[in-house]
């Protein structure tokens, strides 16, 4: 059975720099909170009548370049949202046409914060069994399209970000690559971040605009309470299934929800602080964006044989953690 590697990466994140300093203007709220309580500096926002697929589509781009590949050779294109262009057709199929991804078949994902950690794993399958051997996962959000600017309790945390990944099998026989993972939902953990309406269930109408009700909706302590200890409690898992202790691992990529969140997970784990990749300063929570951003922002001090640990916690709720080794780099 060949192992699934992640062999290649992009990203893209938009210019606009939204700072605390113009959130206090937006909001009762002050800089110094916003990064003791969440580590949020400032993120980007997507302006414009763009969506996500214009950032999935930059993200992968750049991965295809960096690789020299063309896009007709990406056989499956999984894209992980929930800030999708528009309800169907799938994003997935609106950048696979923008891209020229011409054998490509995709679809949308939606697994909120975990989005990403998911669609790993769904494409480590169809690699593993031999059937597909270029496929590409994107993990977007933009999130500005869904969050009320007039709402303290999420304004400050959220930010818009792509991120993709190439996975390929080890053809060479390196070892190198996806070695577990373990993934969890909890469909009980609705009631504490959703989306009110814009589904079946509550379409659009007047009563649902005037009422706010196309923005997230989060209790934020509650989800901190799940999540502090779904995320460490995955990541732990996954190091005792594979005989890990802190020492072995080199880098956790933990989803960018809340610092306080990163540092637990980061303790439990028995790690030292230069061993985890914190970019939640710079874009705050780009939902399914997270962790291949900070991926993108570590590829060059990442090595053959690095023993890495994603883990992330968010809406459904969702979680889990996956252990993979690098399988490219200097
Ligand atoms: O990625 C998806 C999963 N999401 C998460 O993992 C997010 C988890 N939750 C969190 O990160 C945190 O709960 C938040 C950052 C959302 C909120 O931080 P907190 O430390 O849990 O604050 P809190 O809601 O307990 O509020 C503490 C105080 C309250 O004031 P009082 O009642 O103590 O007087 C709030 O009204 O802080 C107040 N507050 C704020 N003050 C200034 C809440 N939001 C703000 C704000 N600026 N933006």
């Amino acid at each position: 059975m060949p192992r699934a590697q992640i062999t290649a990466l992009g990203h893209y994140l938009p210019d606009y720099v939204l700072t605390n300093q113009e959130l206090e203007q937006l909001v009762d709220t002050s800089d110094a909170w916003i990064r003791e309580r969440t580590g949020v500096c400032e993120r980007r926002i997507l302006t414009g009548e763009r969506g996500s697929s214009y950032m999935g589509v930059r993200a992968v781009q750049e991965l295809l370049a960096k690789k020299g590949l063309d896009a007709s050779e990406i056989e499956l294109l999984i894209c992980c949202t929930v800030t999708p262009d528009m309800v169907f057709p799938a994003t997935a199929n609106i950048i696979t046409d923008e891209l020229g991804a011409s054998r490509a078949w995709g679809f949308d994902l939606g697994a909120a914060c975990s989005g990403f950690l998911y669609g790993v794993c769904v494409a480590s399958q169809f690699i593993e069994t031999g059937r597909y051997s270029k496929i590409v996962v994107v993990g977007v959000d933009k999130m500005s399209s869904i969050i009320d600017y007039q709402d303290r309790n999420t304004c400050i945390i959220f930010g818009d970000g792509a991120g993709a990944v190439l996975l390929e099998p080890d053809t060479a026989n390196t070892g190198y690559g996806i070695q577990d993972f373990v993934l969890y939902s909890d469909g009980s953990g609705m009631k504490h971040l959703h989306m009110k309406s814009g589904g079946s269930r509550r379409p659009p109408s007047l009563d649902t605009v005037r009422n706010r009700e196309h923005y997230v909706y989060q209790e934020g302590q509650a989800v901190f309470k799940r999540a502090v200890v779904g995320m460490a409690e995955a990541a732990a898992e996954i190091m005792e299934r594979n005989g890990l202790t802190g020492a072995d691992v080199h880098w956790l990529v933990p989803h960018q929800a809340n610092l306080r969140i990163i540092d637990a997970t980061a303790q439990r784990m028995g790690l030292t602080p230069d061993k985890v990749m914190v970019n939640i300063d710079r874009y705050g929570n780009t939902t399914s964006g997270t962790l291949p951003l900070c991926l993108s922002d570590w590829e060059d001090r990442l090595r053959p044989g690095d023993r890495i640990v994603l883990a992330s916690f968010g809406g459904g709720f969702t979680w889990g953690a996956v252990y993979l080794t690098w399988a490219y780099g200097k």
